[in-house]
């Protein structure tokens, strides 16, 4: 099937926010204990974090990790997670029916965020507490010295502030799930007061408002409307959640979430400037995509949510420790397509979660960490995608999904970087046709560096999973690229694999 794009060099479309490629560590499952710590593995360094678990977070290039949920965020005291670690009280955690020990807290996690080389994006809880409390963690967090907040900081052990900036205000509040889940209209005046209070206390603070679970919510696009009218003065960000799965074999509509994503992106961004309007407002709101991914949600809602939160208070139990195929993968190698298309509207985005719960990284206790197939699509972007994302135009035919319509089979999206150098990132939808494809890039005679496909492995299927014991997906080289240049122009041509997702980097 032939495809066309055409790639403009010199026509900007925005500037990538680094903040694209975060993460998110909650207190859930296995993402804290027995993910990133572990005292006792053999890879654990002084602090009890493991360093191959660490170097696979380096590797992945995540740049910023949310923190600590998710929806544990509603019923912690932020308090529990510092001072001398025998004083730390041990808790029920009511959102994923398990028992907190508070081994890990703000210290701890600051600390290896710091070695991770990863900014801290802290979610206050406004769930079960309010604005004192969230002024306190951000007093205890940031102010220098001299008062009992920042004096008891340093008694435990930071000298220095941890001087964090980014702050969500809530977790999907529009959820009845969330524990101490408000209106539109309650949590709107509860996030404007905290948001004030935050501001009063340190004028440097970015503050994310919550924005729905997901656009299937019945209150989408009501809640949003309600929540910036009372805060839009003082939010920089509204966040947006979106997870995709394939439902009962239909890969076409699942290859085609990056449409899905696009229109909920789109459909955002309308609100926010339709509010900015209507309260006369001369300022930006960025959408914050703090939790996205693949999530095989309908198995854990049918078959393991009643029994897990009607269950025992296991510590660290297995939750949703999804086993990613190729499929997957080549979904959110689309899905980070969307995210950088939309760099002039989404400030931040961040996979949800980093470690063994719904993760591209999954580790065992006392034995190894590896990658899922997911693991290598988001390594890439965040490796190639930084820089300026450029205007293209493609000519692909369209495939028919019961989902999201007719979809384009070919998705793609071009980010030069600072040094010159040229990604293009590709996805083919379909799931049997070969597509051919020629690209003209105007504006520079570039030469290929490299090019890689993620596709279905030799010998493999589109559900091929990596395993503790094997791990057959990875990228490969993409043969058989042409790439010639005619004056201040570069022509590519090339074939993508079914089911594919691939970069190619020219300079
Ligand atoms: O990432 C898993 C959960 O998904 C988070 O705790 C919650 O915010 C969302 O519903």
């Amino acid at each position: 099937i032939p495809v066309d794009l055409r790639v403009h060099l010199g026509e900007t479309v925005a500037a990538v926010p680094p903040r694209l490629f975060g993460g998110f560590v909650e207190h859930m499952g296995r993402c804290v204990y027995q993910g990133i710590y572990e005292p006792g593995h053999p890879s654990a360094d002084a602090h009890g974090f493991r360093e191959d678990v660490l170097e696979l977070v380096r590797e992945l290039g995540v740049t910023v990790a949310r923190y600590p949920g998710g929806n544990f965020v509603s019923g912690y005291r932020w308090e529990d997670g510092v001072g001398p670690l025998a004083q730390r009280p041990v808790r029920l955690e009511a959102a994923w029916h398990s028992t907190e020990t508070n081994e890990v807290g703000l210290h701890e996690f600051a600390g290896w965020a710091q070695r991770a080389g990863v900014e801290v994006m802290q979610a206050v809880n406004l769930g079960t507490r309010g604005v004192l409390e969230a002024g306190d963690l951000l007093e205890y967090s940031n102010h220098p010295a001299g008062t009992a907040l920042s004096e008891q900081r340093r008694t435990n052990g930071a000298d220095e502030p941890f001087g964090i900036t980014l702050w969500c205000l809530g977790n999907e509040m529009d959820g009845p799930w969330q524990i101490g889940h408000k209106t539109a209209d309650e949590y709107g005046r509860l996030a404007a007061e905290t948001a004030r209070y935050m501001r009063f206390l340190d004028h440097r603070v970015e503050l994310v408002v919550a924005g729905s679970s997901n656009m299937e919510m019945p209150t989408f696009g009501e809640w949003e409307r309600t929540v910036l009218r009372h805060t839009a003065e003082l939010a920089d960000h509204i966040s947006v959640h979106a997870y995709y799965e394939e439902f009962d074999g239909d890969a076409a509509s699942f290859l085609a979430s990056g449409a899905g994503l696009d229109r909920y992106l789109d459909t955002v961004a309308g609100i926010i400037d339709e509010v900015l309007r209507e309260l006369g407002l001369d300022k930006q709101i960025g959408i914050s995509v703090d939790e996205w991914n693949v999530w095989y949600q309908r198995d854990w809602n049918e078959n393991h949510k009643d029994s897990v939160l009607s269950g025992d208070w296991p510590q660290a139990p297995r939750l949703i420790e999804d086993e990613y195929n190729v499929t997957d993968a080549v979904v959110v190698g689309s899905l980070l397509i969307s995210l950088l298309r939309h760099s002039d509207r989404v400030s931040m985005a961040n996979l949800a979660q980093l470690v063994n719960v719904i993760a591209p990284i999954r580790c065992e206790p006392d034995g190894p960490a590896w990658r899922q197939t997911t693991f290598f699509p988001f390594a890439l972007t965040s490796a190639r995608g930084r820089g300026r994302v450029v205007r293209s135009d493609l000519t692909a035919p369209t495939v028919g999904t019961s989902r999201y319509g007719d979809v384009e089979l070919v998705d793609a999206v071009s980010v030069v970087a600072d040094d010159g150098s040229v990604s293009l990132f590709v996805v083919n939808r379909s799931t049997t046709e070969t597509v051919s494809l020629t690209t003209e890039l105007t504006g520079a005679s570039l030469i290929l560096q490299d090019a890689q496909v993620l596709t279905v492995p030799e010998g493999g299927d589109r559900f091929s999973t990596n395993t503790q014991t094997s791990q057959p997906v990875a990228p490969v080289t993409l043969d058989g690229v042409h790439c010639s240049t005619a004056g201040d122009a570069t022509r590519l041509s090339l074939t993508l694999p079914p089911i594919s997702w691939s970069v190619l980097t020219l300079r």
